[in-house]
């Protein structure tokens, strides 16, 4: 549901750096994640899904091309887009499951190496995620979805003030269930039913009755260690652990995650899953190779973590030896927008998702560097226990003063910023040699997250504006662009 308190904020200007001053921001001074891995900048592109993988899940010249285009703007790192683990179909998303995939991502690390001539990082982002099924018309989830139980029976016939329902066949339900209108289906059907009819079933962590599901803490460090080995093998300098926003990881660190197997319930027992994970992939991959993981600072959901939770989680993780610990906020599945039928939730589109990727639409608080707050409490708390491991900030940022006041004022280590860089994938080295001026600022609107959303190749509505001869930056229908336009240096 949409905030009534929000307003449009306006974009603000920029004073931008000169060169000389550039040259003494921290944004452009190194820093060191563990494992030694140096970046030559403070300067981050998270992971972000183009949808430019095969459907088997390779690396296509498309992925190539757009993380080459990031690469031109040589920023310390980029972590590549959400990486399945799994051997499974998955659509378009890039998958690191088998062997055979680490040949088209060892093109990939290439690409990114020759285009910023060897001065930013490559991280992987590695994921898993749940099965989850598109809103079905509601004939099909009665017929073919629901588990008629006695219970349906029972309510069924209370509700009605038919006793012959009470011990009525399955077939005789489920057609009454059908012409229930959504007050009396509330009644009769669990909290559950009512979920997987008007928004698609998802199985969840704490679907401990499914064997696969109570398996996850056997079968993940292996899959996610198998992972790490394969994105080693591609050259990458290290990988970025998915425990953040609507997927598995996350729903294990997740305050709702009453699993009474010790890997749920207390903090201590939530993150047990996250923290075996990690000492899976750290055994299995060299020294030279940096592991560190993205979290939730705040989960923004009714009865979620919270920050508190957020910085404990951090600072425990950084004990447990990560590398680099990247604050995320929100993106969730439990306070999504219902989709419409045939369509699958999507976790960016509730509260909790703005909260991930605020736009200018926004409460008094506004989308910049909203959740900076949030990345400041992860690295006390990793300073109250005494280390020092880099905090990477995420949310709005997309101007140079912000992002030097955060690291100026200690929020963070390094800044990230996903949709500026997908504006502008230029952005970092306009500013570094003094021509922010020519920086093609991001609205913060959200067009690129409605694409995500419904799994088209995801671009930027400022990108067609830009008057261009070059045929290649068109798309297939000459419509959109799939690639920003190219930055002419002279
Ligand atoms: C199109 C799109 C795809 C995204 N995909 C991922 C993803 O694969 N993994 C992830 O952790 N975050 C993903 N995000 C979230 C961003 O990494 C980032 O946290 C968010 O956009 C807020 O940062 P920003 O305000 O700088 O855009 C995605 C964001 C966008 C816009
Ligand atoms: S589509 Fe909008 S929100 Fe997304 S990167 Fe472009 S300007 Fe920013």
């Amino acid at each position: 549901m949409s905030n009534p308190l929000r307003v449009v904020h306006p974009i603000p200007a920029e004073a931008w750096p000169t060169a000389e001053e550039a040259a003494d921001a921290r944004l452009f001074s190194p820093v060191t994640l563990g494992h030694g891995c140096t970046l030559t900048a403070r300067t981050w592109v998270p992971a972000m899904v183009p949808w430019r993988a095969t459907d088997e899940g390779e690396v296509t010249d498309a992925v190539l091309a757009w993380y080459g285009r990031y690469a031109d703007g040589e920023p310390g790192a980029i972590v590549v887009e959400a990486t399945g683990i799994r051997d499974v179909p998955s659509g378009p998303l890039l998958r690191i499951g088998h062997d055979r995939y680490i040949a088209g991502l060892r093109r990939l690390v290439e690409t990114v190496r020759a285009r910023s001539a060897g001065r930013t990082r490559v991280f992987i982002q590695l994921i898993d995620f749940l099965a989850i099924r598109r809103r079905p018309e509601s004939a099909v989830y009665f017929r073919r979805f629901l588990q008629v139980d006695d219970g349906h029976r029972g309510r069924l016939a209370a509700l009605l003030a038919d006793v012959s329902l009470s011990h009525a066949a399955d077939d005789v339900v489920r057609a009454a269930l059908a012409t229930l209108p959504d007050e009396q289906l509330d009644a009769v059907l669990t909290a559950r039913e009512c979920d997987d009819l008007r928004r698609g079933a998802r199985e969840r962590v704490t679907d401990v009755h499914l064997p696969h599901i109570r398996a996850l803490p056997e079968v993940l460090p292996g899959l996610f260690a198998d992972a790490a080995a394969r994105a080693e093998a591609a050259g990458f300098d290290g990988v970025e652990l998915h425990y953040a926003h609507a997927y598995t990881m996350a729903s294990f660190l997740s305050a709702l995650n009453d699993r009474a197997d010790g890997y749920g319930q207390t903090r201590e027992g939530r993150i047990r899953l996250p923290r075996e994970v990690f000492a899976a992939v750290r055994a299995r991959v060299s020294e030279r190779f940096c592991v560190g993981c993205r979290l939730l600072g705040d989960e923004a959901i009714a009865g979620g973590s919270t920050a508190a939770d957020g910085a404990y989680f951090g600072a425990a993780l950084a004990v447990a030896g990560m590398d680099f610990v990247s604050v995320s906020k929100g993106g969730k599945f439990e306070d999504a927008r219902t989709p419409k039928v045939g369509q699958a939730v999507y976790p960016y589109t509730g509260e909790s998702g703005h909260e991930c990727m605020p736009t200018v639409r926004s409460d008094v608080r506004g989308p910049f560097g909203r959740n900076l707050g949030l990345a400041r409490g992860v690295k006390a708390a990793i300073a109250a226990a005494g280390l020092s491991t880099p905090v990477i900030a995420a949310g709005g940022v997309n101007g140079y003063r912000l992002a030097e006041a955060a690291l100026r004022a200690g929020d963070c280590d390094v800044v990230a910023s996903a949709r500026q860089s997908l504006a502008d994938p230029d952005w970092w080295r306009k500013v570094r040699l003094g021509r922010g001026a020519e920086v093609r600022r991001c609205k913060l609107t959200n067009y690129c997250e409605a694409l995500d959303e419904h799994h088209k190749e995801v671009t930027c509505q400022l990108w067609d504006r830009v008057v261009s001869t070059e045929p290649a930056g068109r798309s297939r229908d000459g419509r959109r662009r799939l690639e920003a336009p190219k930055w002419e240096e002279r």
